[in-house]
């Protein structure tokens, strides 16, 4: 047998984080950077795991491949992996992972089979996952979600955004559970915040399929005044998006869970300038468009 590479992108939800745990919809787009598999045979199956991977990770990664080795019947190839996405920061790492796995092991597998083994997968890392991130990257394109139920949308124009990190962050269980907690003391507070989210999720849809990027970053601009109020934004978050107003984003909000560090992303007409500025200030950023992968 030949070496088999397969790859699997990151995502960044665009609008609508949280209140997509209460059944609102959200949007989310494929990266261009993801993570890459590489598979050749060998005489017995084997994951191979890079020496500085933390005990906790690696564990995981081995019971995630044990599980697609059982569906796909065992196949004898040595694989290693490759991540260009950081770990723990809301790009849909573990969800890459094991689209990238599940490509690599099935034999010529169909898009449904890529779905079902990856959401297998996912199921090791996160016990249980809303389904986002590894439908997003099976699927490689931009997608409406709600309940569970994802559908396609096509953008008007290209949605270039720049993303940057600004620092570790809680995982996503610890936030999320936070915000239940005084969901469920206020009740109705909340609920208000969360019913307008799902609103400018609407429109961030109509300004997509629409092509109107300025509609979009104002959408996601105002979304992120409402994360604030929800209480899952912080200092450096907030510094990051601000940064990439100033750098000439349409739009900026942090991406993913939150908290007190994390990833944020920005719409830009011209994002190369602004990764190459945040660079020389030591910002780790990249420049992706959404929807759009192009294979390594
Ligand atoms: O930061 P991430 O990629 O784990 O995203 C979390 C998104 C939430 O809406 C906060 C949680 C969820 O399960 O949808």
């Amino acid at each position: 047998m030949s070496t088999r590479y397969s790859f699997g992108p990151g995502k960044v939800i665009l609008v609508g984080e949280h209140g997509v745990v209460y059944g609102y919809p959200a949007i989310a787009g494929s990266l261009s950077r993801g993570v890459k598999a590489t598979a050749r045979a060998a005489k017995r199956p084997m994951l191979k795991l890079g020496r500085s991977l933390a005990a906790p990770a690696k564990r995981s990664l081995s019971r995630a491949f044990e599980v697609g080795l059982e569906v796909a019947g065992r196949p004898s190839l040595e694989v290693s992996l490759e991540s260009e996405l950081p770990l723990s920061m809301g790009l849909g790492s573990s969800g890459a992972v094991s689209v990238a796995l599940s490509r690599v092991l099935l034999e010529k597998p169909t898009a449904a089979e890529v779905e079902s083994l990856s959401l297998k997968m996912e199921t090791v890392f996160h016990g249980r996952p809303s389904g986002l991130d590894h439908t997003t990257s099976a699927r490689e394109g931009l997608l409406w979600f709600q309940k569970g139920v994802a559908r396609g949308l096509t953008p008007g124009k290209p949605l270039q955004v720049v993303v940057a990190l600004a620092g570790k962050r809680r995982p996503t269980k610890e936030l999320v559970e936070a915000l239940r907690e005084r969901q469920s003391r206020w009740p109705r507070r909340y609920q208000r915040l969360f019913e307008e989210i799902g609103r400018l999720v609407v429109e961030a849809r109509t300004a997509i399929v629409g092509g109107d990027l300025d509609a979009l970053g104002d959408v996601m601009n105002v979304n992120q005044g409402l994360l604030s109020a929800l209480q899952v934004s912080g200092p450096k978050l907030d510094g990051m998006v601000q940064r990439l107003r100033a750098l000439g984003a349409m739009g900026a909000k942090l991406t993913g869970a939150g908290g007190d560090g994390g990833a944020v992303v920005g719409l830009f007409r011209d994002p190369a300038s602004a990764v190459k500025q945040l660079r020389r200030e030591g910002v780790e950023c990249f420049a992706s468009e959404l929807g759009q992968v192009v294979l390594p």
